[in-house]
């Protein structure tokens, strides 16, 4: 049996990744693959301890972000991420290691450093960076009557925006996100089958 492949949606808050991810398993599962889906920071205790950071986040320093986000990570990949890799299930992560790159990269960390920290982690096949300018993201953000959060601010989006226009890795397909909700879908889907090709044959 094969093991399962690793794809990873990222980019800055309001870009419609969970959507997007949401119907990207919908198409996978029709064509009877057995995918899996999950998020991160994730619904366990160090993804709860982060939720509460975030609501007083003046109190903590991005080390101490940093370090929350990679114990949550750390959790995710054994107990969920490898497992069902390994028994040949594909993943879809809202949001995985990029995010760390870019979200605390942003707030003057060390983008080797925090890569570096990442060596326990499974690289992903796919890692869909969806792509639009903050005011974008914002604007549908506030459409969804969610109250931005501190990241959720233009500036820091824009910091964060940068970072993840910086990063080069083979596995990285840039999504134009401003586009309609279709266009994208579509987008998504032209670099995401040829994954399974080989299944399909
Ligand atoms: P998000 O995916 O927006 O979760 P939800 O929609 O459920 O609130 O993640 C919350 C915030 O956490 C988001 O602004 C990005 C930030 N974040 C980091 O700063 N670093 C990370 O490593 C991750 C995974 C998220």
């Amino acid at each position: 049996m094969s093991t399962g492949k690793l794809i990873v949606f990222e980019g800055i808050d309001g870009m419609g990744k969970s959507s997007q991810l949401a119907l990207l398993a919908d198409v996978l599962r029709q064509r009877g693959l057995p995918v899996a889906t999950t998020h991160e920071p994730t619904d366990g205790p160090h993804g709860l301890a982060i939720r509460e950071m975030f609501k007083a986040r003046d109190r903590f320093r991005p080390e101490d972000e940093l370090a929350a986000f990679i114990a949550d990570r750390r959790q995710h990949v054994a107990e969920f991420l490898r497992p069902r890799l390994a028994a040949g299930v594909h993943v879809l992560c809202d949001r995985y290691y990029l995010s760390t790159i870019a979200y605390q990269g942003a707030q003057g960390l060390d983008v080797p450093a925090i890569l570096a920290a990442h060596d326990f982690a499974p690289q992903p096949d796919l890692a869909l960076l969806l792509d639009a300018t903050p005011g974008v993201g914002v604007a549908r953000i506030q459409r969804r009557g969610d109250t931005p959060n501190d990241f959720e601010r233009l500036e820091t989006l824009a910091k964060v925006r940068l970072v993840f226009s910086t990063l080069s890795c083979p596995f990285i397909r840039r999504i134009d996100a401003s586009q309609p909700f279709q266009a994208v879908h579509r987008q998504i889907l032209e670099v995401t089958l040829p994954l399974f090709a080989e299944r399909q044959s």
